[in-house]
């Protein structure tokens, strides 16, 4: 079980618990662990990757890793992530390193910069976008069509709840978009939610 990032933070350590005991284990021992934790056998060989350590981000990307599942995480700003410990140097470094990577930004206009200006690049076919942020619905086809546009699934999944129920597990997600991509990560919205939604083709959740 790995957590990537490039260095160890102590108060990250102590607030993660058991999770960050896992830090630089090898796999075998993670895979073992894992079990032990009664983490999802899926959660093994999916990475996930989590764009935006804000409010509601922070605590979102913490749930994933809690449950086993690697995690890999940018910020812009970094000092915000000492409680997750280190992040990838870029949006589109984290892209290209997991499976499925989730946005949760502030607005349309830096969750389109971030796809627009880095994010894409790390896209490819076989890997899936998950905006969590609250943008409109022109907004979020556009962001689609840059991931697709790589070869890439999307979906865009706006969270009802607030930082308490983010902590807790107990978001909504109402999600649109790629139906394959919202089944592979049914599980993750299962963790960090305790209801989701499917409702068809990009756009129909922002309305
Ligand atoms: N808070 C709530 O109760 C709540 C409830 C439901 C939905 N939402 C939605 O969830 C989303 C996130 O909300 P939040 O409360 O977590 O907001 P937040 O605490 O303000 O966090 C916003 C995130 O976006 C990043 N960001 C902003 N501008 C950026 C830019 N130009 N380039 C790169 N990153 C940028 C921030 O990075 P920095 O850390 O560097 O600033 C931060 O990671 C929003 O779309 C919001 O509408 C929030």
């Amino acid at each position: 079980m790995a957590l990537f990032c490039s260095s160890f933070c102590p108060r990250s350590a102590a607030t993660l618990g058991r999770a960050s005991l896992l830090l630089r284990l090898p796999s075998s021992s993670s895979a073992r662990i894992s079990k032990v934790l009664g983490a999802d056998e899926s959660s093994a060989t999916l990475t996930v990757g989590f764009l935006g350590l804000g409010i509601m981000g922070s605590p979102m990307a913490q749930k994933p890793f809690k449950a086993g599942y690697n995690v890999t995480i940018w910020n812009r700003t970094k000092s915000k992530c000492h409680h997750i410990l280190e992040y990838e140097p870029s949006p589109a470094e984290v892209a290209a390193s997991c499976d499925v990577t989730f946005a949760m930004l502030a607005d349309p206009q830096s969750a389109m910069l971030l796809v627009g200006r880095g994010t894409a690049r790390g896209m490819a076919p076989g890997k899936g976008y998950v905006d969590a942020s609250t943008v409109d619905a022109a907004t979020s086809k556009l962001i689609s069509k840059h991931i697709k546009d790589k070869g890439a699934l999307f979906l865009e999944a706006p969270v009802s709840g607030s930082k308490k129920p983010a902590e807790d597990g107990q978001l909504i997600f109402l999600a649109a978009g790629d139906a394959s991509l919202y089944e592979t990560v049914g599980p993750l919205l299962d963790v960090m939610g305790k209801s989701k939604f499917y409702l068809g083709e990009v756009g129909n959740a922002r309305r």
